[in-house]
């Protein structure tokens, strides 16, 4: 079995990220905070804030001939360059829309339109941002809807259950990359050769808002014909999600301004702001490439920036499980379940999802937000969570979400609180 990963960052390079970042210890009023919940929006680089400010500021029109216009075409230009480069997407096109969610739904439904009465295979974990896109486009276009399968113990997607669905007469497989709820990774380029296996001409569309963020992403050598990213869940602002699009489903009749060429999806004018500020991100993770690598090719230092925070990530979880000489970790103290990350190994992100014998899930994060540390109850009272907590027999976790910018003070801080949390003889009556 691969072992995870305990090494983490040089003490300077650590530093140095942590720096980097808006509120990483405090929030906005100046209480001490550490902030946990990266899955719900990550903390922010300061850098693709100004970016975007920076941007902003800008009256000017990009689609004019003065010298501001042209500068801010080059942002806009090398901002798509970058998100290209980013998810390497040698071909294919690269559309933006308000969230990651929309730009599913767009996909999905374009996908869906393309024939009718066949079938689409999802999976029991997505985001609603695709299962329900899925269903919407199965409803509009007489397919029939089949939905994979969780394993509950590791909260992932067995392939098998997605293979056993995947037919001759398969429009689409939507599969989520990282599971926001169980931290459960699947890896795509096993997982397309497979669906490919058995349907060469499916298309294959990869929800990789929640994976992208915490290790590296290959379109190009994955195979796969869409996949979503969402900034603010990568250390930048929120009002924008990309995607990339293989070249077969970029030229599908979709919304347009039908002057412009066939594979642009991109409908009116671009955000300047939007772009640049995830350059800045891109920046960000070569500057970590470049403390491990000399090869100055900016994909290779994303490559490499990538997988040195996965690797961050990986030392981080596993100090949260087994603690420290000092400080037991998570899965040594009494009252606290941690689910799925024994059934994943190394395929589970920096997500823990906890559970408490001696009280509720929403009880306990409202200690731990006493402590200053903030975490977030995923219940299955919220749309959001029910189908996927469903699929895996719980009714509700305690998410916990750092990431790489945080140290093992920080860790020790939260497993410090947890145990207090833990040892509480105050059993409420929702925990029961
Ligand atoms: C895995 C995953 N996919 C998609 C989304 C949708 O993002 P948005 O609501 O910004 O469109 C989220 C947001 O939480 C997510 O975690």
């Amino acid at each position: 079995m691969k072992q995870r990963n305990t090494e983490l960052f040089p003490h300077d390079l650590a530093e140095q990220l942590a720096s980097q970042f808006h509120f990483l210890n405090e929030d906005p009023y100046g209480n001490p905070r550490l902030f946990f919940e990266n899955s719900g929006g990550s903390l922010r680089l300061k850098a693709a804030v100004e970016a975007q400010t920076r941007l902003s500021a800008l009256p000017d029109c990009p689609e004019r001939t003065h010298d501001i216009a042209l500068g801010i075409r080059d942002e806009i230009n090398k901002g798509e360059k970058d998100i290209r480069l980013f998810l390497n997407a040698k071909s294919g096109t690269i559309a933006s829309s308000f969230t990651a969610s929309k730009i599913m739904f767009d996909i999905v439904s374009v996908l869906g339109a393309s024939i009718k009465n066949r079938n689409i295979v999802t999976t029991a974990v997505e985001h609603p941002s695709s299962y329900d896109a899925c269903k919407f486009a199965s409803e509009a276009n007489g397919h029939e809807l089949r939905v994979a399968a969780a394993d509950p113990k590791s909260g992932s997607i067995p392939l098998a259950n997605i293979l056993e669905l995947v037919d001759d007469k398969t429009v689409l497989v939507s599969v989520i990359m990282t599971s926001n709820i169980t931290g459960a990774v699947h890896d795509i380029g096993t997982y397309a050769a497979a669906i490919r296996g058995k349907n060469p001409d499916t298309f294959i569309v990869v929800d990789a808002v929640q994976g992208a963020p915490h290790g590296p992403v290959d379109v190009d050598s994955w195979g796969i014909d869409a996949l979503n990213i969402a900034p603010y869940k990568m250390f930048g602002n929120r009002g924008v999600g990309f995607a990339f699009l293989s070249d077969r489903v970029a030229s599908l009749p979709h919304h347009r301004l039908l002057a412009s060429p066939k594979n642009n999806w991109d409908v009116g004018s671009p955000t300047p702001a939007h772009y640049a500020s995830f350059s800045a991100i891109i920046d960000y993770i070569c500057d970590i490439g470049r403390y491990f690598t000399e090869n100055e090719d900016r994909r290779s230092l994303i490559a490499e920036g990538m997988q040195r925070i996965h690797l961050q990530e990986q030392a981080l979880l596993h100090r949260l499980l087994h603690g420290s000489a000092n400080q037991p970790g998570t899965k040594q103290m009494e009252n606290v379940t941690v689910h799925f990350e024994e059934a994943n190994g190394v395929n589970q992100d920096l997500i823990l999802a906890l559970t408490f014998n001696n009280m509720s899930c929403a009880e306990a994060v409202d200690r731990y937000g006493k402590h200053g540390v903030l975490v977030y109850a995923r219940e299955s009272s919220s749309h959001y969570s029910k189908r996927i907590l469903e699929a895996v027999n719980l009714d509700a976790i305690v998410r916990v979400s750092p990431i790489h910018c945080h140290t093992t003070e920080d860790v020790d801080r939260f497993l410090e609180v947890t145990q207090i949390i833990a040892e509480s003889h105050v059993v409420s009556e929702a925990g029961r």
